[in-house]
């Protein structure tokens, strides 16, 4: 059975065609809205968040289905010590689908190979965030209208931030595309992404210290967030989470077309002002999320039987 884990479970096909049924979505969402009646998707969340949470359950909404929830570690049976193992066979009993997200790396997984329905990964630790990635593509389908020939500028905690990471993994598929690392020496991205994806598939790529100077190549500069919760210690925290601030006088180094995302929730890593400069994608990238999200589900749904479309 079909699980999504890594962006790297769904080939470049399966990614074109749920981006195919995005558009569709978009194009025409009455005729979407009854298809999951009578299923059901259970979200798992056992760490903080808005967006991703809401986004699957907005998406399980607007298919016509149903909704179970389990927000927060401290109010389910994983406190009672229960093993993720047994959570994912328990609500394979009730849901005909599952979105899991886990402060442990390979959390999801370990559901995905227990659980009897199709398991989401929503998010594990510093690791990977598959859907976030699916509606970064989505957006970079509808700003650029090509996955290839494109600079990235990833800046900020290229380490911690899994967005990055499945980022990275997705666009290195696809030909002649170049990343800018853009970090302090401590955040850089692990050397795991950097030897297993960029350089064993031989995908260009530079690394630095400095925004400003990156900033005239770019097609798409992805800012993120200082990842505060995977710190061992506040000081360092606070001594690195102001690193880059994109405001408009940087932003008057960039392309007329450069394309500024970041996957959200932001801190100070963009300045407000920036929001209103029509290259801000970061609030597309949001309602994108949805419709991946509700392509994803259905097509997880069909490879098991319980839609058609
Ligand atoms: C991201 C995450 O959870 O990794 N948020 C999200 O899902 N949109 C990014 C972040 O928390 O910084």
């Amino acid at each position: 059975m079909k699980s999504v884990i890594s962006i790297l479970d769904l080939s470049t096909d399966e990614i074109d065609d749920l981006v195919r049924t995005a558009g569709k979505i978009i194009q025409r969402p009455q005729d979407y809205s009854g298809i999951c009646k009578g299923l059901k998707l259970a979200t798992l969340f056992f760490e903080p968040s808005t967006r991703t949470r809401l986004s699957f359950e907005a998406a399980m909404y607007e298919l016509g289905g149903n909704v179970l929830s389990v927000a927060g570690a401290d109010t389910s049976s994983a406190a009672k010590g229960e093993s993720i193992r047994d959570t994912a066979l328990t609500v394979s009993c009730y849901a005909d689908i599952i979105a899991m997200r886990h402060p442990k790396e390979g959390a999801p997984l370990v559901a995905s190979s227990a659980a009897t329905v199709p398991v989401i990964n929503a998010g594990d630790g510093g690791h990977n965030h598959p859907t976030q990635t699916l509606a970064d593509l989505l957006t970079i389908h509808r700003e650029k209208g090509r996955f290839s020939g494109l600079t990235i500028g990833l800046c900020g905690d290229l380490k911690f931030g899994r967005t990055v990471h499945s980022l990275i993994q997705a666009m290195s598929r696809y030909p002649d595309n170049r990343f800018v690392l853009i970090s302090p020496e401590e955040l850089k991205l692990p050397s795991y992404v950097k030897k297993d994806v960029l350089q064993a598939q031989g995908v260009p790529y530079e690394q630095t210290t400095d925004l400003v100077g990156a900033m005239p190549d770019l097609d798409i500069l992805y800012m993120t967030r200082v990842q505060r919760e995977r710190f061992f210690n506040e000081e360092d925290y606070l001594r690195l989470k102001d690193s880059y601030i994109l405001d408009m006088r940087k932003m008057a180094y960039a392309r007329p077309d450069m394309s500024v995302m970041h996957p959200l929730p932001r801190v100070n890593e963009i300045s407000v002002e920036v929001d209103s400069d029509p290259r801000a994608c970061y609030f597309k990238q949001v309602l994108n999320g949805k419709y991946m999200r509700m392509a994803l589900i259905l097509y997880l749904l069909r490879e098991v039987g319980k839609v058609e479309y």
